[in-house]
């Protein structure tokens, strides 16, 4: 129903009304075609207290008020994030979120290199509205209708500008009389670095309405099938007996273990500093550490291929496929033959590729402290929530994810889901030591 009256009523609103008038307008006439086509025979009574319940739940989007936000930098999931934020605040402010740029590179300091993308270019914007429909939306700037000059606001900044002085902000730009501006423009940094209102379920909302194009879409598929097909003949050279032969006739994909290796030297040198900042020794995981506690994760059945998702500086280590226990089979992008798939697209696209693998992975170890690792582990513990499993934490499980750079059970990697009712993003944006199961 609400899919039904989302449509008539941007077209019922009349852009040059008051906006009081056009939502009472838009009201009045949701209820009653509501009525006319939930309740065609009862009687009043229950169609009004229906109908309150259809304009309770829905957010009134047929203002077409939207919300502008700076361009969105820095690496995949940064962006996500900063997405997701820019998102939410548009929600506060009963508006709609204009397609914001991203960005195709990872230049974090030459702001002109940034290489601005549009969102579309990566995540279906068809698909993103239905998804996300009565929670956010977002619109294009050729719906803006310019009626009247946008509003700006300036985002502070500095230590005295506190998370409870930025929420007094957004409630100030959301009642009159800055409601009545077409367009809010937030001027400043990267949402990425604003202030977070949100609980961790609201971005979980937010990331699930993104679908990425079908171009990016078909190149992950084609990794994630060449990591089955190498996986499918290394079973069959490595267990030749009688349940291989049967495992090998079944439907069943092979399985494969997707390791996020954050061991690239500017990583090193980030977390050196963030271990000594924070007085903990759990961020950083040499190679070694890294292997050692895949190996060690008594869950996981051999023979397994392991996808490593290691950044371009690392494709040419060959040491990052040494020192793997028997049973285990690491595979890079250059091993697998891919390598030329990633070559054809700027980093932002090469990310996303990869993330898409960790995603689809049966099995996820990664970094607690990385916000991709952290954001995988975000998707699929939401994806697991909704298989209805009651103990997330559970050894028999699918879609496990694991943090290395945690000492778990018999020296293994230790078992991670997030926790889905967290007031707020902060361990995700990150990194913490907390990863929710024993
Ligand atoms: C409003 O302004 C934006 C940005 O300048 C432009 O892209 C858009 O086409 C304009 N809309 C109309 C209806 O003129
Ligand atoms: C946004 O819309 C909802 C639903 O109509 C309303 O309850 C809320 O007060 C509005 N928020 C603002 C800030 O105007
Ligand atoms: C996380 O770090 C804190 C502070 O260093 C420490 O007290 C705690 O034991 C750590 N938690 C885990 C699970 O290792
Ligand atoms: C890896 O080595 C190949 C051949 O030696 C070279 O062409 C390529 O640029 C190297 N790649 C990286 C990321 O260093």
């Amino acid at each position: 129903m609400d899919v039904q009256s989302n449509g008539k009523r941007s077209v019922l609103c009349l852009r040059y009304l008051n906006s009081r008038i056009c939502k009472c307008i838009a009201i009045l006439l949701v209820l009653l075609i509501a009525r006319a086509i939930v309740f065609p025979f009862s009687s009043f009574d229950r169609i009004e207290e229906n109908g309150l319940v259809v304009i309770g739940n829905r957010s009134p989007f047929c203002l077409d008020k939207f919300l502008e936000v700076p361009q969105i930098v820095w690496g995949l999931n940064n962006q996500k994030i900063a997405f997701a934020r820019a998102c939410l605040t548009a929600r506060m402010l009963n508006r709609t979120l204009l397609m914001p740029s991203l960005s195709a590179s990872l230049f974090y300091k030459e702001v002109e290199r940034l290489e601005p993308i549009s969102f579309d270019k990566i995540f279906r914007y068809e698909e993103f509205n239905p998804r996300c429909n009565g929670f956010v939306r977002l619109g294009r700037y050729m719906d803006v209708s310019n009626r009247t000059k946008p509003i700006k606001i300036p985002k502070g900044s500095g230590r005295k500008w506190t998370v409870e002085r930025d929420l007094e902000q957004l409630k100030k730009y959301s009642k009159e009389p800055f409601d009545q501006s077409e367009v809010v423009r937030i001027e400043g940094k990267n949402p990425f670095l604003w202030h977070d209102h949100w609980p961790v379920k609201d971005y979980a909302k937010v990331l699930e309405c993104l679908v990425l194009v079908d171009e990016i879409e078909k190149e992950a598929d084609k990794v994630i099938s060449r990591i089955r097909e190498v996986g499918s003949e290394v079973r069959s050279k490595l267990d030749s007996s009688a349940t291989g032969a049967k495992a090998r006739m079944s439907l069943q994909p092979v399985p494969y273990v997707a390791v996020h290796m954050r061991i690239e030297i500017d990583w090193m040198i980030h977390c050196r500093k963030l271990e000594q900042r924070s007085k903990m020794n759990q961020i950083c995981s040499s190679k070694e550490e890294i292997v050692n506690r895949v190996g060690n994760i008594i869950e996981m059945k051999t023979p397994m291929v392991v996808y490593l998702a290691v950044g371009d500086s690392l494709l040419n280590d060959s040491s990052i496929s040494k020192g793997w226990k028997d049973g285990f089979v690491p595979l890079e992008k250059k091993k697998l033959g891919i390598d030329e798939i990633y070559q054809k697209y700027p980093y932002l696209v090469q990310s996303a590729i990869d993330y898409e693998v960790c995603l689809r992975a049966d099995v996820f170890v990664g970094n607690s402290f990385s916000t991709f690792s952290s954001l995988v582990v975000l998707e699929r513990t939401q994806k697991l929530t909704k298989t209805g499993v009651s103990n997330l934490c559970g050894t028999d499980v699918r879609w496990r994810s694991y943090a290395y750079n945690i000492l778990g059970d018999s020296n293994g990697a230790r078992r991670w889901i997030v926790d889905m009712s967290d007031l707020s993003l902060e361990k995700i944006s990150y990194g913490s030591n907390d990863t929710s199961c024993r």
